[in-house]
Order: structure tokens, then sequence, then C-alpha cells
């Protein structure tokens, strides 16, 4: 079997993104809790994961690792999406997460779009809004007492988001994608951070992240007890603390 290529998304990559999230995620038990009715309305994932795969682009702040390996397809060899992970960069700007023209004007006119879009579109009906808001409640909540030092957002590559479809697991595809996020830390002087599903944790311990705490979410799981969050970190040896 052909070796996975790794490289950073361009807007080209968005559907591949969206249709390999879609389906590495169906059985995550948070986006389960987020988006219950997924399984009966998958193209309304599918467009969540659209957006946000071309939002992720062009913003400034992260990069979209993704890795593509080669399948057949009527006959034909076309690369395939099957992993992707979203790195952001907190605190000192990095030279690859430098303010550039095509991503800013890229961005307001893809909000333009969405927006009108909007308009038009039938009525989101997979997701649940109270689970969302109460997840983004644990996200600010998560983001204040693990990543703050004296008000500020400690420097560092934050992982937002791993997923490797089904048919390339255990390929070490996932395990790359995090190694490349922890190169970047190195090659910018600080650590790398995430936080963890059961099935990523073995995936991180494996690269070298430590689990500082574990958070337990206002968001529940199938069995409607709080889903936890081990809170990860990557600690650079070349920083003396
Ligand atoms: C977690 C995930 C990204 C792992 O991707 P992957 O490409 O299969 O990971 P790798 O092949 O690089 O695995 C690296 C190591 O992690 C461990 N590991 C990976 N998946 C594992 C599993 N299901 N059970 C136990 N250990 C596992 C193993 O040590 C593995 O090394 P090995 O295959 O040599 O034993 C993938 O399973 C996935 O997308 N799951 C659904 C979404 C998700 O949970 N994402 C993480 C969000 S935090």
């Amino acid at each position: 079997m052909s070796d996975p290529i790794f490289r950073v998304a361009t807007l080209a990559d968005v559907e591949g993104i969206a249709e390999c999230c879609a389906e590495a995620m169906m059985e995550d038990s948070l986006f389960g809790a987020l988006w219950p009715r997924r399984k009966e309305y998958p193209d309304q994932f599918i467009g969540y994961f659209r957006r946000r795969a071309r939002a992720r682009i062009l913003d400034h702040n992260v990069v979209t690792l993704i890795s593509e390996i080669p399948v057949q397809e009527n006959g034909t060899e076309v690369l395939k999406v099957v992993g992707l992970a979203q790195w952001q960069k907190f605190g000192k700007p990095s030279a690859e997460t430098a303010w550039s023209v095509y991503k800013a004007a890229g961005s307001s006119l893809v909000g333009f779009q969405d927006w009108a879009y909007s308009w038009f579109q039938p009525k989101e009906t997979a997701s649940d809004p109270v689970a969302i808001a109460s997840f983004m409640e644990d996200c600010t909540e998560m983001e204040r007492n693990f990543w703050f030092r004296d008000g500020k957002e400690l420097d560092r590559w934050h992982l937002q988001l791993l997923a490797v479809h089904s048919m390339a697991r255990r390929r070490g595809i996932g395990g790359r994608l995090v190694e490349l996020g922890v190169e970047r830390a190195k090659r910018d002087g600080c650590d790398a951070s995430l936080e963890a599903s059961p099935m990523g944790l073995p995936v991180y311990q494996s690269k070298g992240f430590e689990v500082l705490d574990t958070f337990m979410m206002k968001v529940k799981g199938p069995d409607g007890e709080p889903i936890p969050s081990p809170m990860l970190q990557w600690k650079n040896p070349d920083i003396r603390r």
C-alpha cells in the first residue's frame, strides 16, 4: 500500500475534509451529544464540517494539515483525504500564522456567502442548540482554567480537531498529524496542548503528551453522564521553567 501524503490544506480540499471529518466523528460521543440526529441527516453533519473547514483554512492563526491516500474511483486513481488536524497558534504569532491579504479577503467573502445562503437553506435539525451552547461554555471554562496565565493565553500550538477516516486507521496517520504539530512547537520554542477524546488519548500519550487533569464537561454523553475531557500538554524540553 502506498505511503500517505501529508500537506497543508487549501480551499480546494474543503469537500474532502468535510466528508472525512463527518465519517470519522460519526461514532464520537461528544459529536453524538452535539449532533444527536446526525445519522438521520448526514448532509447537515457534512455541511457543518464544510463551513468549519473553510473558516479554519482562512483563519490566520490556524494551520490545517491533511493526509491523503490514493484510491480507485470509477476505474481512476484519485487522492482521497483520510486524515485531518487543525492546529491553532496561541500567544506569539509564528511565521506560518502571519497576516495574509488572501486569507483576510477570503474570510470576509465566505462570511458574506454563508450569511446570504442562510436565508435560503432549510433549518438545521440534526444538532442540539442547547448542547452546543453548553459545550461553548465548557470550552471557555477549559480555556480559562488550563491555558491562561496572568490573564494571557499560554504560548502554544493547540490541536482543535484530529480525525482519521475509519478506512485508514492504525497506519500511523493520526500519530503523524500530531507529530507535525509538535514539530511546529519545537520550531517556535513553545509547548503544544489539546483536549482528548477517549479514542485519541493513546495516540497523544504515545507522542509525549501528558495528562494535566480531566475536566468534566456540562455536555452529557449517551449514558446521561458528563463527558470527561482529559487536558494534555507536550512540554517543550528546550524551555527553561
Ligand atoms: C484517534 C484517531 C485520530 C487515531 O488515528 P490513527 O491514524 O488510527 O492513529 P495511529 O495509527 O497514528 O495510532 C497511533 C498509536 O495510537 C494508539 N492507538 C490508536 N488508535 C487506537 C485504538 N483505537 N485503541 C488503542 N490504541 C490506539 C496506538 O498506540 C497506535 O500505535 P500502533 O497502531 O502502532 O499500535 C482515529 O481513531 C479517529 O479519528 N478516531 C475518531 C475521532 C477521534 O476520536 N479523534 C480524536 C479527537 S481528540
